[in-house]
């Protein structure tokens, strides 16, 4: 084996200590030097859940410029998304490779601007598009790729959804702050089941944009979902819901769904597609809406065999994760390989996604469809 990777973490909330720490603290390739942030409460919660990993307290740091000064290969970031780009750019100064959580920043001018900062200092740019790494998802891919052989052909259009029924993280934290967060479900969630139908379709460029906004339930703590805390009094200006479509360059389409709080009968996280031959569903139902450990994933391939209607399913060991550590362990070895994982996002994949994002919102606000100009 040769010399370990230095890696960290920057942002010791949530995502950082589920998804992120434990996947580098046991990786044989990474000496994990730790996880920098500035809240104490974080760094405590840190010890506490990463200890029995391995993790120390001599990992945690509170002081930025320390470290940044260890000498790190490569990092995740799991900090608010408004903090993206400036963390983003402040790793890409020290030639340090990054895996940036979704969504990649709150809007597509922030994108550019961390591409271009990875490619001056020729770092990797990679975004935690984590839906790609679903088992079932992997086992689509490999009837989807290579399109001439595909089962499915060419996808054409699809149904890309993320709905919850009472799921507003954390009222009043920056989840729910459009200042802090960009947006609510549509940023949050819908980008996850996006990336699938885009990713599935080649990634073509987005041109018409139709979407709206709704801010139902906004007020209704009821609409609170199971994590973190939700405070009555709390900021929440995002939307609370919003649906849409788009077109692409080449005649694709796609509708999408997104919700933190509507009142459907369970959460669902599915995306539908249409191809030239067949269909997919890639489906996540939950026993207890929210809670990952309660999920149910399936994916079928739809397709006419022999003159009858006949359907390919896979029935797989479950990834509670969502395929977001393999995901990380994906970003991993693709650093200490210098092999690039055919799964693992471009950085141009983040700013096509950006741009539609971005354009939802627009036509939300103005009640117009809006044209996305390439
Ligand atoms: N891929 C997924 O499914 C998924 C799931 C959850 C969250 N996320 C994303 O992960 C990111 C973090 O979300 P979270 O749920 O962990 O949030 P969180 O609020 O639990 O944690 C964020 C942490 O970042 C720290 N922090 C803030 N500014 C910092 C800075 N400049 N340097 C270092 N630390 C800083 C905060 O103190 C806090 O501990 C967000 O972008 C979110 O969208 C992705």
């Amino acid at each position: 084996m040769g010399k370990k990777l230095k890696a960290g973490v920057i942002g010791g909330g949530g995502s950082s200590t589920t998804f992120h720490a434990p996947v580098y603290l046991a990786d044989e390739n990474i000496e994990f030097v730790g996880i920098l942030d500035p809240a104490e409460i974080s760094r405590q919660r840190c010890l506490k859940t990463l200890g029995p990993l391995g993790l120390t307290a001599s990992q945690l740091f509170d002081d930025e410029k320390v470290f940044m000064d260890q000498g790190l290969d490569m990092v995740s970031i799991c900090v608010p998304n408004v903090q993206h780009r400036s963390v983003m750019v402040a790793c890409a100064e020290k030639k340090i490779h990054v895996l940036c959580e979704k969504p990649p920043a709150i809007n597509a001018g922030e994108v550019a601007e961390m591409i271009s900062a990875a490619e001056s200092a020729n770092v990797k740019l990679v975004w935690q598009f984590n839906n790609r790494f679903r088992p079932e998802a992997r086992w689509m891919w490999s009837h989807i790729f290579p399109h001439y052989n595909s089962p499915i052909g060419d996808i054409v259009t699809a149904q890309a959804e993320w709905v919850r029924r009472n799921g507003i993280p954390g009222r009043g934290s920056w989840f729910t702050q459009k200042a802090m967060s960009g947006g609510g479900p549509i940023i949050d969630l819908s980008i996850h089941v996006m990336d699938l139908a885009l990713f599935a379709m080649g990634y073509p460029k987005p041109t018409y944009v139709m979407a709206t906004a709704s801010d139902l339930f906004i007020n209704d703590m009821d609409a609170c979902g199971p994590w973190g805390f939700s405070d009555p009094d709390g900021i929440m200006d995002v939307e609370t819901a919003s649906q849409g479509m788009v077109l692409f360059e080449g005649g694709k389409s796609m509708q999408y769904r997104a919700s933190w709080a509507e009142r459907i009968v369970k959460e669902r996280v599915a995306c539908v597609m249409q191809g030239t031959k067949g269909g997919v569903l890639l489906e996540r139902t939950f026993g207890q809406d929210g809670i990952d450990d309660t999920a149910i994933d399936k994916c079928i391939i739809v397709q006419q065999s022999f003159g009858q209607p006949s359907n390919n399913e896979f029935i797989g060991l479950r990834d509670p994760f969502m395929g977001r550590r393999t995901s990380v362990k994906a970003f991993i070895d693709s650093i200490v390989s210098g092999q690039r994982n055919p799964l693992l996002p471009e950085p141009e994949d983040g700013l096509t996604m950006m741009k539609m994002i971005d354009a939802m919102y627009e036509s939300a606000k103005t009640g117009k469809p809006v044209e996305i100009v390439w």
